[in-house]
């Protein structure tokens, strides 16, 4: 009895400390874990395009590890595309719109994390 106490105290303890680690996440985190979860079955785990749903698409993803491609973007480009899909800068509607499902704020760290992906800015080339 007494152990099964010590037992739930235990995970208790454990749970908060979980709990208390998401709270204290930084953007870049926020957007590595948003990526994970939204983005990776497409554009992979690492970014680099490789997804589990390639083998089956019509249009490759995009590999966010590719600075040329990337560095070509805006912040405001990557923002739009996430929000309003593909088509909204004339790409493929097999890049889904996020607007509803992902949160203005969540959307800017997904950028943010595409900008750590490519280790790349708008504008700085190859
Ligand atoms: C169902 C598969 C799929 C999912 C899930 C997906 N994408 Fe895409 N994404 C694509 C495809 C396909 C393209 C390429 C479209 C094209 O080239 O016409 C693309 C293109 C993009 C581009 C445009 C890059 C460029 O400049 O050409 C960005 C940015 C992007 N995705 C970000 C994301 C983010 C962030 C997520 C997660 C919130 C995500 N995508 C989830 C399929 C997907």
């Amino acid at each position: 009895m007494k152990k099964a106490i010590t037992r739930n105290l235990i995970v208790t303890a454990l749970g908060l400390f979980v709990l208390g680690g998401q709270i204290t996440v930084s953007a870049e985190e926020t957007g590595e874990a948003l990526y994970k979860t939204y983005c990776s079955q497409c554009h992979g785990i690492k970014g680099d395009g490789m997804g589990v749903n390639v083998r089956d698409m019509a249009v490759q993803p995009r590999d966010h590890t590719d600075r040329v491609a990337m560095s070509s973007r805006s912040d405001a480009d990557l923002f739009k595309v996430v929000k309003e899909g593909g088509q909204a800068i004339s790409k493929s509607v097999l890049m889904p719109a996020w607007a509803g499902a992902i949160s203005d704020d969540e959307i800017n760290s997904l950028v943010k994390h595409m900008r750590v992906l490519c280790q790349c800015q708008h504008g700085s080339g190859s």
